[in-house]
């Protein structure tokens, strides 16, 4: 019997804080979910977290604790490449050559660009505005089939497709054109002080996201101040962000679908319902939680985990690059 080769999915994740329940839902859970079933690489995107400024040691030790916590949600470091960005030179070399096949126009469009640059006006350096770049890159080296990604960083997907195209349009085909995975549910969970907003590790209002390692304690309050509206029924509806963010984060961590919760929370008023949902969102971290202090325990393990994963990541994704420098003209000499 012939063995089907699996199909490859790559995803990354910027160690630039500890992950939210955003983060979580959106991607990490996903990540995990399709481990089983495809040929799974994972990466700290360390390299694209520089295109902020970040103090060296925070970095470090950040990147650190991002790794332990893609371990800490169930990745397994023998089935899947779990591995940190900058360990794998393939991923700058490839970002290089891409660099020169993607239009200046297209790069300009990016709106996370234009965001961040109104954000951080005071650095808007090349690296930030040839971010979609090096995140094309890291698909294309692995080949990846799906990616999958909250709804934010659907554009940068698409722009990863638009250089792939171009490249095989020229050379013939050598990257695999990769396509979305979002989410039905979570792909943009948003924040709980503006529900307008999606969730984000950088807001600077705390009580506006939820962390994954945040205790029980700290997750009841957060859900306790959640913004709502002043109906008291709890619904999804079109003019009910709050409760419908609640909603979606309570169906994400239970199961339930929206019509389930409505009729079980009939009658009840948001203070009820508010709790369940810290509730929810408690139990689903609470396993990851405990494995991530026992990892943080043990560096030794970790540094053995991520030098596996990136040998791995490299033996894979040297192919592409060894390909595609082929194809452009390089004079190849060997070792
Ligand atoms: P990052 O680090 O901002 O976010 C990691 C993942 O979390 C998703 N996400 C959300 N999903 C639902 N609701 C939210 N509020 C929310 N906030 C974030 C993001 O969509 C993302 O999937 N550029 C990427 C990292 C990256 C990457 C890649 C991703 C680098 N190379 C290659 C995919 C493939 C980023 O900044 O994600």
């Amino acid at each position: 019997m012939e063995l089907q080769k699996k199909q490859r999915v790559l995803s990354a994740i910027q160690p630039t804080s500890i992950p939210t329940l955003g983060n979580y839902i959106g991607a990490l859970r996903n990540w995990k979910n399709m481990s089983a079933n495809y040929d799974c690489a994972y990466a700290v995107a360390d390299l694209h977290a520089i295109t902020v400024r970040q103090d060296p040691k925070a970095l470090k030790q950040q990147t650190m604790q991002m790794f332990a916590i893609l371990l800490a949600i169930g990745l397994d470091p023998e089935q899947s490449a779990v591995f940190v960005q900058s360990h794998v030179d393939t991923h700058a070399q490839l970002a290089w050559l891409l660099n020169c096949y993607t239009q200046f126009g297209e790069a300009s469009r990016m709106t996370q660009f234009k965001e961040k640059s109104q954000k951080h006006a005071d650095n808007i350096n090349v690296g930030l505005f040839t971010y979609p770049v090096l995140m094309a890159a890291d698909i294309l080296l692995y080949q990846a089939h799906y990616v999958p990604i909250g709804a934010d960083q659907k554009q940068h997907l698409e722009i990863a497709r638009d250089i792939a195209e171009r490249f095989n349009g020229l050379y013939g085909s050598v990257f695999t054109l990769p396509e979305p995975f979002i989410g039905t549910v979570g792909a943009r969970v948003m924040s709980l002080q503006d529900p307008e907003k999606k969730m984000s590790k950088s807001d600077v209002n705390p009580k506006a996201s939820i962390s994954i390692l945040d205790s029980p304690d700290a997750i009841v309050k957060k859900f306790k101040s959640a913004v709502t509206d002043s109906e008291a029924w709890v619904r999804y509806a079109e003019d009910k962000a709050g409760i419908n963010n609640l909603m979606t984060i309570f169906s994400a961590c239970t199961g339930w679908s929206y019509e389930q919760i409505e009729s079980d929370f009939a009658g009840k008023g948001y203070g009820d319902f508010k709790l369940a949902v810290a509730d929810a969102v408690i139990e689903e971290l609470r396993p990851l939680q405990f494995r991530f202090d026992r990892l943080m325990k043990d560096p030794a393990y970790l540094k053995q985990c991520a030098h596996l994963g990136a040998e791995k990541a490299k033996r894979i994704s040297q192919r592409t690059l060894d390909k595609c420098m082929k194809k452009i003209g390089f004079w190849i000499i060997g070792n």
